[in-house]
C-alpha cells in the first residue's frame, strides 16, 4: 500500500455519513411545511452542500410527498435519495416506485420494535414482527439494491429481541441499520453501550453500516449521536436547525462542526462543506417560516456575537480567545459594507453574493426594487436588513396570495381600520375592516378576503437592527381545526405591513398543506 492509498484508506475508514432528513422528519415538525418548489430548492442546497443521503419524503404519505420523492430522486446529482416506508407492501412499492429514478436509490422502511409500541400501536405479538422485519426488507431489496431499516422506539426495545430484529434485517439484504432513539430518551452512555453491544452481539453485524437517529426531547440528540459514533456508527440522521417531530432531530451543523471543530477527541470527518451551513439555516428557516432562535449553536444570530466587554477586549487582542471555531468556516462573512439609497444594482450584486445569495434575473429585479424603496426610508440598509429582505422574497416566490396595499388607521380612539387590497391567484381585491386594534383590523381584513378556520396561536415581532427605523419582522402562527400548524414570516419597515404579509404567508401554507390528502397514520 502507497502512502496515499493508506491516507486514503484512514479517510474512509472514520468517515461518518450525514444523512439528511430536513425534508421527511423535518418536515413533520409542527409548523414546517414545505412547497413543492421549496423542497426542491432544499434538496438542491444539500446536494451542493455534500450531504450523503438525503431523505425526501414518506411516498406512501400523499400524491403531493410521492412527487416530491420523485422529482428530488431525478435532480440530486451525488447524494443518495431516500424515501420512507412502512413495513407494508404498498409503502415499500410507493417508496420504490418513487425513489427509482435517483442515481442512487435507498428505501428506509422501518418498525417498531418496543413493548409499548408493538403491543399499543401496532398491536402485534414480537414474532410477526420479526417475520415482518425479513418480508419488508426482503421486498425492498427486491426494487433496489440500498435497503436501510429502522427499529423504531429502539431505545425503549428489549436488547434481546433487538438483536434478533437487527438480525433477521441484515440477513434479509438491509445495509444500514438505524436505531432510532425515537422519544429522544436515551442518553450518551446508554446509546454508546447499545450500539456496542449489537455490533459486537449480532451475527454479520459488521455487514451493515450502523446509524444513530436521535430526537432532542431532552436536548441531548446531538451528545446521543456523537456517542454512537464512538461505538463505531458510522450514518448519522440530522436535520438542518434540528428541525423535526416535537423537540426535533439532531442538528446536522452542530454535528459537523462538532466533528470539525474537535478532531482531538472526534477523530472523523465528514463530507460536508461547512462554509454553507449558515446558508442552509437560513434557507431552510425561511421556506418553513421556522425562526431559528438567537443563541441557537453554530447558526444563531448570537452565535459569533461578543457583548461583554470582557469577551470583546479578548477578541480584539486574539480572537482564539473566545471563538473556538472562525465565523467564516460556517459561512458568516464579516463584510459589513453598508448599503444606501445611493447604492447601485452592481453593489446590490455583490452585496448578495457575499451573503450567499444567487438570484435569478426576475427575483434579483424584485429584490432590487424592494431594496431601493427601503433605502428611502431608512438610512442605513444592514446586512440583516438585506436578508430579511430577500428571504421575504424568495420565501414568497410561490405564493398563490400576496399583499398589495394596506393603510391601516390607528390611535387612542377606536375602533381601529384597516384597508387591505391583496392579490388573489393575478386579481385585485380590496377590502375594510375594523378591529380591536390595528392588527386585529388588518387580520380582520385577511380573513374577509381569506376566510380560513385557522386559530392565531402566535404572534411575534421582532426589529431586524437597531433604531426606530428598523424592520419589523414578524411570525404568524396558525393552527386550523384538524391540528394542522403552520408559520408565516413578514419583514418592512410598517410594522402592520409587515404582519400583513406574515398573516397571509401562514394563510397560503395552511393551503398548501390542506392539500395534501391526509397522511396515512394508521399501524401496518
Ligand atoms: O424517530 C424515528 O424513529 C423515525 C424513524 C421513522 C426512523 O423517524
Ligand atoms: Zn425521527
Amino acid at each position: 500500500m502507497t502512502e496515499n492509498s493508506k491516507q486514503a484508506a484512514a479517510a474512509d475508514k472514520d468517515r461518518v455519513l450525514i444523512f439528511d432528513t430536513t425534508l421527511r422528519d423535518g418536515e413533520q415538525c409542527p409548523g414546517a411545511t414545505m412547497t413543492f418548489e421549496e423542497k426542491m430548492e432544499v434538496a438542491d442546497f444539500l446536494d451542493a452542500m455534500g450531504v450523503d443521503i438525503i431523505e425526501a419524503g414518506f411516498p406512501i404519505a400523499s400524491d403531493g410527498d410521492f412527487e416530491a420523492v420523485s422529482a428530488v430522486a431525478e435532480r440530486v446529482k451525488n447524494a443518495t435519495v431516500a424515501g420512507l416506508a412502512r413495513a407494508g407492501d404498498k409503502d415499500i412499492d410507493r417508496a420504490g416506485a418513487a425513489v427509482g429514478k435517483a442515481v442512487k436509490p435507498r428505501i428506509h422502511t422501518f418498525i417498531s420494535t418496543s413493548p409499548v409500541h408493538m403491543k399499543y400501536k401496532l398491536k402485534k405479538e414480537p414474532d410477526e414482527v420479526l417475520e415482518l422485519i425479513s418480508r419488508s426488507v426482503t421486498r425492498a431489496r427486491n426494487l433496489v439494491d440500498d435497503v436501510e431499516w429502522s427499529a423504531e422506539d429502539a431505545t425503549r426495545t428489549e436488547p434481546e429481541f433487538l438483536c434478533r430484529c437487527v438480525e433477521a434485517a441484515i440477513k434479509a439484504g438491509a445495509g444500514t441499520i438505524n436505531i432510532p432513539d425515537t422519544v429522544g430518551y436515551t442518553v450518551p452512555e446508554e446509546y454508546f453501550a447499545l450500539f456496542t453491544m449489537l455490533r459486537e452481539q449480532v451475527p454479520n453485524a459488521d455487514k451493515a453500516v450502523f446509524s444513530a437517529h436521535c430526537h432532542d426531547d431532552l436536548g441531548l440528540a446531538v451528545a446521543n449521536s456523537l456517542a454512537g459514533v464512538r461505538a463505531g456508527v458510522r450514518q448519522i440522521e440530522c436535520t438542518i436547525n434540528g428541525i423535526g417531530e416535537r423537540a426535533g432531530n439532531a442538528a446536522l451543523e452542530e454535528i459537523v462542526m462538532a466533528i470539525a471543530t474537535r478532531g482531538d477527541a472526534l477523530p472523523y470527518a465528514t463530507g460536508v462543506d461547512s462554509t454553507l451551513l449558515s446558508r442552509a439555516s437560513r434557507l431552510v428557516s425561511v421556506v418553513t417560516n421556522f425562526p431559528v432562535q438567537y443563541n441557537k449553536a453554530i447558526v444563531g444570530r448570537n452565535a459569533f456575537a461578543h457583548e461583554s466587554g470582557i469577551h470583546q477586549d479578548g477578541m480584539l487582542k486574539h480572537n482564539q480567545t473566545y471563538e473556538i471555531m472562525t465565523p467564516e468556516s460556517v459561512g458568516v462573512s464579516k463584510t459589513s459594507l453598508v448599503m444606501g439609497k445611493h447604492s447601485g444594482r452592481a453593489a446590490f450584486r455583490t452585496k448578495l453574493t457575499d451573503l450567499g445569495y444567487d438570484l435569478g434575473d426576475n427575483q434579483f429585479e424584485d429584490a432590487f426594487t424592494r431594496f431601493k424603496a427601503l433605502a428611502d426610508r431608512k438610512k442605513h440598509v444592514y446586512d440583516e436588513d438585506i436578508e430579511a429582505l430577500v428571504d421575504e422574497e424568495i420565501a414568497h416566490m410561490h405564493d398563490r396570495t400576496k399583499v398589495v396595499a394596506l393603510t391601516v388607521i390607528a390611535g387612542s380612539v377606536g375602533p381601529q381600520t384597516a384597508t387591505l387590497t391583496l392579490d388573489v391567484e393575478g386579481e385585485h381585491q380590496t377590502v375594510q375592516s375594523t378591529g380591536n386594534g390595528p392588527v386585529d383590523a388588518t387580520f380582520n381584513a385577511i380573513k374577509k378576503l381569506l376566510p380560513h378556520n385557522g386559530t392565531l396561536e402566535l404572534y411575534q415581532v421582532h426589529a431586524v437592527t437597531q433604531g426606530t427605523d428598523a424592520q419589523a419582522e414578524v411570525s404568524v402562527r396558525l393552527e386550523d381545526d384538524a391540528g394542522r400548524v403552520v408559520t408565516g414570516r413578514g419583514a418592512d419597515t410598517d410594522t402592520m405591513v409587515a404582519s400583513a404579509r406574515a398573516y397571509v404567508a401562514a394563510v397560503n401554507k395552511l393551503m398548501v398543506k390542506r392539500e395534501k390528502t391526509t397522511r396515512v397514520q394508521a399501524a401496518v
